[in-house]
């Protein structure tokens, strides 16, 4: 059986810089704002090394508290300063970026809407640099909402001027087809394509991957949102399609009469766990065992 793996797959840049600065600052003082990636098994390796994490800045103090890449709204972090907290910014690059352009469409007094999930940690701190003024869409039907139901606290008017951004992991072909439908109705639009190039990159491998294989492995956090999306790509592309947080969690079924293996990984999975699924794979196969470890320190 041929394993092919995706181009780009697994921790970005900017998921490596969060966990290089946990790394570094590895204390039973220090936690992380949310779990540092949507990934169980980073979250229990950093927890074994004294490192927690917490949900909110309530009650936090004197402690050394990292942000991760999905950022913060700017209350959140006067209220970890107030609470004598060391803040360490972890946010990506990518989603400062985002922050700093949600924030300029507001003070110019335009519509900023965020393409993106509401619930999802990055976007909710867009729209706190934002002042909470965002109208969040995360696919057409929602724009219909905007536009129809009077009762929304936030009426998207169509004739006066709006600015988008886009959460740093959206699909870019949603994102595509949105964006067509708003600019057949707004008098005034600028947009923003926030999407980060490791998500495009991610998401341009897996379709380029998932044409040539039987079946695709998607390895990932069920949380995370950029491996839902590397997962609902490949099942758009109608090849059978896993998504798997271990290489424990493969069913042994899944490999009867498949040829070849796709693998990719979305951005928070360390390449200790591609390689113990790539082990898994082989040896359910009957190829020589390779056995993957984690590796304490090994992010790459
Ligand atoms: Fe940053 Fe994109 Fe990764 S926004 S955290 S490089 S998925």
């Amino acid at each position: 059986m041929e394993i092919i793996i995706a181009k780009y797959s697994g921790f970005c840049s900017g998921v490596k810089i969060a966990v290089e600065l946990v790394e570094k600052n590895i204390s039973n003082n220090t936690v992380t704002f949310g779990p540092l990636v949507h990934n169980q098994s980073v979250t229990d390796y950093f927890k074994r090394k004294g490192v927690d994490y917490i949900e909110s800045p309530e009650g936090i103090n004197n402690k050394t508290v990292i942000v991760r890449s999905h950022g913060v709204s700017p209350e959140v972090i006067s209220k970890l300063e107030a609470g004598e907290n060391t803040v360490i910014n972890g946010t990506c690059p990518f989603v400062t970026n985002v922050q700093r352009i949600a924030k300029n469409i507001i003070e110019n007094n335009k519509q900023l809407i965020i393409l993106g999930d509401k619930n999802h940690p990055e976007v909710i701190g867009i729209n706190g640099w934002a002042k909470y003024k965002g109208i969040i869409i995360n696919d057409l039907e929602e724009l219909q909402g905007y536009q129809q139901d009077q009762d929304q606290d936030l009426k998207l008017d169509l004739s006066k001027p709006i600015g988008v951004v886009v959460q740093t992991t959206f699909n870019m072909e949603k994102f595509h087809t949105i964006i067509s439908k708003l600019r057949e109705q707004a008098m005034d639009i600028e947009v923003h394509n926030t999407i980060c190039k490791a998500t495009n990159e991610r998401q341009s491998a897996v379709r380029d991957m998932a044409e040539k294989v039987d079946m695709v492995l998607v390895i990932g956090g069920k949380e995370s949102s950029n491996t839902a999306k590397l997962t609902s790509i490949c099942k758009s592309l109608d090849v059978v399609t896993y998504q798997i947080e271990e290489a424990k969690e493969i069913d042994p079924s899944w490999l009867n009469n498949i040829k070849s293996v796709g693998i990719t990984a979305g951005a928070s999975t360390p390449d200790w766990i591609i390689r113990e699924v790539i082990s898994m794979v082989n040896e359910l196969n009957g190829q020589e065992e390779v056995k993957g470890e984690e590796q304490e320190n090994a992010w790459e």
